[in-house]
């Protein structure tokens, strides 16, 4: 089983690296190659969510977990993120800042037990197109939930400020959906 005390511990010794997110990458890709001692950690995902393994002023540890079908607008993180898998899908669509709003700038398929590092100005809106849950742990180098930063209306693209209530309840609406859905297949003909 993945010890997590000496995995934020691992990631915290990174930080005194001279490219903290590049050792932080090989620390997360060392980790989930072994998808199911993580999963043995961390439990396997029935509901979709972010949940804080490690937070301080200086590094953020979640596990993210996506529920089947769920998507997430645009938002940026305003520090270096890095993203591993141990199971599912994570379709990343990438943006940047135009003279008349986001413009669209490729994209990034993650599955399996891929890694991802993302840049500071990194703005990107994720999609699980699966239907079945993805897994993640997501290392950000600051306060993920503390620093100010945006998000982009799905409709309109328009930059607001990141909310992390209206997150939560984009997570628990697509659990909702899901559940609903999983009840209706488990009803007899
Ligand atoms: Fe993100």
């Amino acid at each position: 089983m993945l010890d997590l005390s000496r995995f934020v511990a691992d990631c915290r010794a990174a930080l005194a690296e001279p490219v903290p997110q590049v050792a932080v990458r090989e620390i997360v890709a060392r980790s989930v190659a072994r998808a199911a001692e993580v999963e043995a950690a961390l439990g396997t995902p029935r509901e979709g969510g972010l949940f804080a393994l490690h937070c301080s002023a200086d590094l953020t540890i979640l596990n993210v977990v996506w529920t089947p079908g769920m998507a997430i607008y645009p938002h940026d993180h305003r520090m270096w993120a890095v993203i591993g898998l141990y199971g599912g899908r994570e379709d990343n669509t990438f943006y940047r800042r135009g003279p008349h709003g986001l413009v669209e700038a490729g994209g990034k398929r993650l599955e399996g037990t891929e890694t991802a590092l993302l840049g500071e100005a990194v703005i990107h809106a994720v999609t699980n197109p699966l239907r079945e849950f993805t897994g993640a742990i997501h290392v950000y180098g600051g306060d993920f939930f503390a620093t100010p930063r945006s998000e982009w209306s799905p409709d309109t693209l328009v930059e607001r400020p990141f909310d992390l209530e209206r997150a939560r309840r984009v997570y628990a609406e697509a659990n909702d959906r899901w559940r609903a859905a999983e009840s209706m297949r488990a009803r007899p003909a």
